[in-house]
């Protein structure tokens, strides 16, 4: 397993993680013990998935196995968009690490850079009579991330970062950090490659992490389901004929390609594996 060492502290980033967005209770059990035996080391979770818990009973059972030790993993998780206002970040963050049974988690990011009124029934966005969210046009993100610092402090994450956010918002972040961010984990793949947001944190030193290194095929069904975009509108990059030329070149499926293609520019990357493959070449990246 190759590390990426961050700036803040001497804190080891596997780079590669274990991505678990949309991943049910049991599956995400199921990966997460296949993907240990594996030789994962990075798991990537929020507290919008909604699988901290089965994930905290994953990793309880390696422990208790004597398989492996909290400190050999690098657990990552976020701040909800619905928790950005400063005093909610202690008690959201503590709700996570509840679930997750862990005294402390290694990464915690702010998920998202905007805000939403919060639905203290069941911790999600707040709705407007017409089913549309409520947007918190007065909550300052600058004051979210000078509690997040404090977590920092208080020994409730190693490290913290940003996800989603663009340039204007990640320097407006540093410039008033005193505990800089560590990790800005955002989308990228071979159709969105954010050169001029890695140029800028390769600058500010914020190692870049990619999500949907895949170009997320398995979300299709999600978002036209659940937003009616027509299946037309998503790219098919793990289709795409040059990904295909190379896959045949090289000898590798389009899935390897994918997943190595963020590493050269400095950047890391999450996929997921919603269902546990026992395929050793769905691992060839790590
Ligand atoms: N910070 C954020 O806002 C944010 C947003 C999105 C994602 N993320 C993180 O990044 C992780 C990965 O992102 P992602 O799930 O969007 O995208 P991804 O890694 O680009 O794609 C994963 C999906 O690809 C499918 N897949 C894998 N191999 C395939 C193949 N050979 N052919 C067709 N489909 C294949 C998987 O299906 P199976 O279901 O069969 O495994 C899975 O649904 C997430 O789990 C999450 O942890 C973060």
């Amino acid at each position: 397993m190759k590390y990426v060492k961050l700036p803040c502290g001497d804190i080891q980033m596997p780079i590669v993680g274990l991505g678990t967005w949309r991943a049910q209770p049991q599956e995400v059990q199921d990966a997460i013990t296949v993907a240990l035996e594996k030789g994962y080391r990075h798991i990537d979770t929020a507290f919008n998935y909604n699988n901290e818990e089965a994930i905290g009973d994953a990793l309880k059972k390696w422990f208790e196995s004597g398989k492996g030790r909290r400190e050999d993993l690098f657990i990552t998780t976020k701040l909800p968009n619905c928790g950005n206002r400063p005093k909610d970040v202690e008690r959201f963050l503590k709700m996570s690490l509840d679930r997750l049974k862990l005294r402390y988690v290694d990464l915690y990011l702010i998920h998202m850079p905007f805000s939403f009124l919060c639905d203290e029934s069941n911790f999600t966005p707040l709705k407007n009579e017409d089913g549309s969210f409520c947007l918190d046009v007065d909550n300052d993100i600058v004051g979210t991330w000078k509690v997040m610092e404090q977590q920092v402090t208080n020994g409730l994450t190693k490290t913290i970062g940003l996800s989603n956010f663009n340039e204007e918002q990640v320097q407006r972040i540093y410039d008033s950090a005193q505990i800089k961010p560590a990790v800005l984990q955002v989308e990228m793949h071979a159709y969105n490659q954010q050169k001029s947001l890695r140029e800028l944190c390769k600058k500010l030193n914020i190692a870049v992490t990619a999500y949907s290194p895949l170009g997320s095929p398995g979300a299709n069904n999600h978002f036209s389901t659940k937003y009616n975009y027509s299946l037309a509108d998503f790219p098919d990059i793990l289709g795409h004929p040059t990904v295909k030329e190379i896959s045949e070149k090289y000898k590798k499926n389009g899935r390897t390609n994918s997943l190595k293609a963020p590493h050269p520019t400095g950047c890391h990357s999450h996929s997921e594996e919603r269902k546990p493959r026992q395929d050793k070449s769905q691992h060839r990246n790590i």
